[in-house]
């Protein structure tokens, strides 16, 4: 039975849930897509920008470097919590989709040919296929997807039997479906790719806000996560990734920052994490991505984890019972996404019934069209998304909400 006293301590520290929409309470149950910010992440950024701005790295003065010193602070925060050995292995990207990006086209440009192939799954969101299919159409190679079953969960004896088809040279895959909920096996996954002689990228995306994150465990090669999903700000996220191989690495996008000298004769490059952050970078975002992690550990990552345990539980046995609706990602091991379809009526039009009532959910495909293809649903689904803030009454608002448009289109 899910409670309410985690959200109870600390509803207080998000100023947004105050908000009411249409005239209603605020349910915010959008959260796979954007999490809400907390008052240390609104306060700090605004703490640099009043006090303390400037551009990093290279000013002689106070000012930058007190604004390096916090930058370089939530790099060695996001290090640590995801468990990396050493902080210049991780690299600030714009996001995920950015960091899996710089991967396929500095990695993948070197490293994949003709008739190579790069193994994904059908679950992936489109930040982990299209960037891959990019690379593979400029050099020949072929990405390749893995099955998932219907009860969501991926089917490993596809997997073990694709790694064996097409030895592939990437092996990528999602720790948590944003879709689903499904948390895939990643440490067994990695380990099987690593002993067919794949490099391994995990999308940790939906993960970072919900999962305790230890890379040397999960034994990736690569990892990738974004902060706005974790409670921070947007633009800015990480890649992870093993020193040697990110040492190995062409530089991907070129200019200030990223180089140790210049001139027509030849350039030469910096060292990491500096080698992949060219230009200024998004200073306020750094700082404030630190801030969600210490929100985050203050809390307890595991604490977070087991709330919304029972809220996907609680969620489950609230929504069923509503007549025709259908859940789609029935995993035993899921995060906090619940998604639903209801034969008949269209998810978009359940959805804005729902905002008139205050509930802010996601319709659609979720950027995982491969996968609505594969599960027979072209018009995607309705996804409630929970937080660490969700209460168990919201979820009882929400289907309250659901039935209402369901009485509304029948
Ligand atoms: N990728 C984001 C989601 O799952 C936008 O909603």
């Amino acid at each position: 039975m899910a409670n309410s006293s985690l959200p109870d301590r600390i509803r207080r520290d998000f100023p947004i849930l105050e908000r009411e929409v249409h005239g209603k309470p605020l349910v915010y149950l959008d959260n796979a897509a954007s999490a809400q910010k907390p008052l240390a992440v609104i306060e700090g950024q605004r703490e640099y920008l009043s006090n303390y701005h400037a551009n990093i790295h290279r000013g002689a003065h106070q000012l930058a470097q007190l604004a390096t010193e916090a930058f370089e602070g939530g790099r060695r925060k996001v290090a640590e919590h995801i468990g990396a050995p050493n902080a210049a292995e991780v690299i600030f990207t714009a996001g995920s989709t950015d960091a899996v990006n710089l991967v396929a086209q500095s990695w993948g440009r070197a490293n994949l040919s003709q008739g190579d192939v790069v193994l994904v799954t059908r679950m992936e969101h489109h930040a982990n296929i299209v960037p891959w299919q990019m690379i593979c159409e400029a050099v020949g190679a072929k990405v390749e997807p893995v099955n998932v079953h219907e009860d969501g969960t991926l089917d490993l004896g596809d997997f073990h039997a694709a790694l064996e088809r097409f030895s592939p040279k990437m092996v990528a895959f999602v720790h948590a479906s944003n879709t689903l909920g499904t948390i895939n096996p990643v440490a067994d996954l990695c380990r099987a790719a690593s002993d067919a002689g794949a490099l391994t990228l995990v999308d940790g995306s939906q993960a970072l806000p919900h999962l305790t994150i230890d890379v040397k465990a999960i034994g990736c090669d690569f990892y990738v996560a974004t902060a706005h999903k974790a409670y921070g700000p947007t633009g800015i996220g990480f890649l992870w990734g093993r020193r040697a191989i990110l040492e190995a690495m062409p530089p991907w996008r070129g200019g200030g920052e990223m180089i140790q000298s210049v001139s027509f004769d030849g350039t030469t490059y910096n060292t990491l994490p500096h080698k992949f952050e060219a230009g200024t970078p998004h200073i306020s975002g750094g700082i404030a991505f630190g801030l969600a992690i210490d929100w985050m550990r203050g809390v307890g990552v595991e604490t977070i984890a087991a709330h919304e345990r029972s809220l996907v539980a609680y969620a489950h046995n609230a929504l069923e019972t509503l007549k025709g609706v259908r859940i789609i990602g029935t995993a035993p091991e899921k995060v906090g996404v619940v998604s639903l379809v209801v034969d008949g009526i269209h998810p978009y039009d359940l959805g804005t019934l729902m905002d008139g009532q205050g509930v802010a959910v996601r319709t659609g495909h979720h950027c995982t069209e491969p996968l609505m293809h594969h599960l027979g649903l072209e018009s995607g689904t309705l996804r409630m998304s929970f937080a660490a803030y969700t209460t168990p009454r919201e979820i009882d608002v929400a289907a309250a909400a659901l039935a209402r448009a369901l009485a509304m289109l029948r």
